[in-house]
């Protein structure tokens, strides 16, 4: 597997898992786009990968429209032609964690909270496959990877979360399961055009998390462990590549086995 004809364009690119895209394609021949908010993680990737001239980062905040219309056309100005786009940024409940934000109940979950999960995982996903439908789909072949959870079409088990610093919350599930939605529209509207898209759905990946986690997630999983972030990423390069051009609409499960029981 090559991505040396790939210029990957990735959201969200300085979390847990976009951070670990970005180093594994870069090892593997494309070109990166990476993107994300300002701030500390956008600074870290950048720092990481000073120097490569594989690698480019700008700003971009999916959920603002007018960012995310221009930001293919920036992209291109600069010499760049993105074939592949990869839908990872998110309200994750670790992001909200690591900014102090509690996790209410369901039932003391305010509209204006479920809203702004929804307007960055569901809007601004939508508005990123939007304007690569206007930018790049029917130019040359292209590939769209939306990126779910193993609690996209599967309900969250509570109780691991009794006594934890973070919760699964209502609307990270819902817009996860959304996404798929949105593959699965697309799919065949873009057949015509010879473009391709996908979502990838990562299961429980480590990231520091206290050893009481680790056993009750791991109870739920039938490897009984944790995913590394790079196992994910072996699935997500394999998707990136040309050797998945005839995969188009699908679901991918990399979970351990936590969804077939
Ligand atoms: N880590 C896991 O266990 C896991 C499991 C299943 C699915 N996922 C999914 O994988 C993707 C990456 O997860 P992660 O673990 O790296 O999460 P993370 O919280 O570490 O990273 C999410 C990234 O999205 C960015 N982001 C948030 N709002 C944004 C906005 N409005 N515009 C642009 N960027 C924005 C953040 O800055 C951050 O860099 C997410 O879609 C997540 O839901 C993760």
């Amino acid at each position: 597997m090559t991505l040396q004809d790939r210029t990957i364009f990735i959201t969200g690119s300085g979390g847990v898992l976009g951070s670990t895209y970005v180093r594994r394609m870069l090892a593997e021949g494309a070109r990166v786009v990476a993107t994300d908010l300002p701030g500390h993680r956008a600074e870290a990737l950048q720092a990481a990968h000073e120097g490569n001239e594989n690698f480019r980062f700008y700003e971009l905040d999916v959920g603002e429209e007018d960012q995310v219309t221009e930001i293919f056309q920036r992209v291109m100005k600069d010499g760049w032609e993105p074939n592949v786009v990869l839908n990872n940024a998110a309200i994750t409940g670790e992001m909200l964690m690591g900014a102090g934000k509690s996790f209410p109940d369901f039932a003391d979950t305010t509209v204006a909270d479920f809203e702004r999960t929804l307007h960055t995982n569901l809007t601004g996903a939508f508005m990123v496959a939007r304007q690569m439908d206007r930018d790049i789909v029917g130019r040359y072949p292209a590939t769209l990877i939306n990126v779910a959870s193993m609690y996209a079409l599967n309900g969250a088990h509570h109780p691991i979360y009794d006594g934890m610093p973070f919760k699964n919350f209502s609307a990270y599930g819902i817009t996860k399961a959304g996404i798929h939605g949105l593959t699965v529209w697309l799919a065949g509207y873009w057949a015509p055009r010879k473009a391709t898209v996908n979502t990838i759905a990562p299961g429980a990946v480590f990231n520091g998390h206290s050893e009481e986690f680790q056993r009750r997630v791991g109870e739920l999983i039938m490897a009984g462990r944790m995913a590394q972030p790079d196992e994910i990423a072996d699935a997500m390069l394999f998707l990136c590549s040309a050797q998945s051009g005839y995969v188009t609409g699908q679901l991918l499960n990399v979970d351990g086995g936590f969804s077939a029981w």
